[in-house]
């Protein structure tokens, strides 16, 4: 990578790089459990969640951009109840042409900064049993195995099996 990696927070004007961002990565990976969004009407909606997540203790949205483009995303999510608010549920996408250059593992370490700094004491995650390479990563950060969530989710008529990893940050 010649041009330099940052790994900031999104903000509104990212809306629609984060739109085509989400669409390659829903095409490009069969792991990924996203919808796509609407070129035309999407970017919209996506910079008033964006702004509505500013200040927020319970979302991070982080990218990775290069040479300004956007070619990865980190998500965090907490849910409100005081009993749920420590656990941070994370999702993370690079795209393939950017894979394996230490982003996702950056992009980690962003989620696991931005989770402290909001008082988690957890992350998790969910995922697929076959995906062999993202498995990989949460183990070198630190995460380990909880459990096996059978038959968690349906794809293409076909139920998917699901590992739930965890890793305590506080
Ligand atoms: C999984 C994913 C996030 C990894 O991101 P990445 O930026 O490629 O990961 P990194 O370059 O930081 O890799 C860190 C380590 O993870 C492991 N790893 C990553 N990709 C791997 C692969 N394809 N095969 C084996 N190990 C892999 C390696 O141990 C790697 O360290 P190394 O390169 O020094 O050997 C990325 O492949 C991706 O976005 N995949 C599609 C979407 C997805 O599966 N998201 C996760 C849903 S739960």
């Amino acid at each position: 990578m010649t041009d330099p990696l940052s790994i900031r927070y999104a903000d509104p004007e990212d809306a629609e790089q984060l739109v085509t961002l989400v669409n390659r990565l829903a095409t490009e990976s069969r792991f990924l459990v996203v919808d796509t969004i609407d070129p035309d009407t999407g970017p919209a909606t996506v910079a008033e969640h964006l702004e509505a997540i500013q200040t927020s203790v319970l979302h991070v949205v982080l990218v990775a951009e290069v040479a300004e483009r956007l070619v990865g995303i980190g998500l965090g999510a907490a849910e409100a109840h005081p009993a749920k608010r420590g656990s941070m549920r994370i999702d993370l996408g690079i795209l393939s042409d950017w894979q394996r250059r230490g982003i996702g593992t950056q992009l980690m370490r962003g989620l696991e900064f931005a989770a402290k700094e909001r008082g988690c004491h957890r992350l998790d995650l969910t995922v697929m049993v076959e995906n062999i390479p993202a498995m990989r990563l949460y183990q070198a950060c630190g995460f380990v195995f909880e459990g096996r969530l059978h038959r968690h989710l349906i794809i293409n008529g076909e139920a998917v099996d699901q590992f739930l990893m965890a890793k305590m940050i506080g």
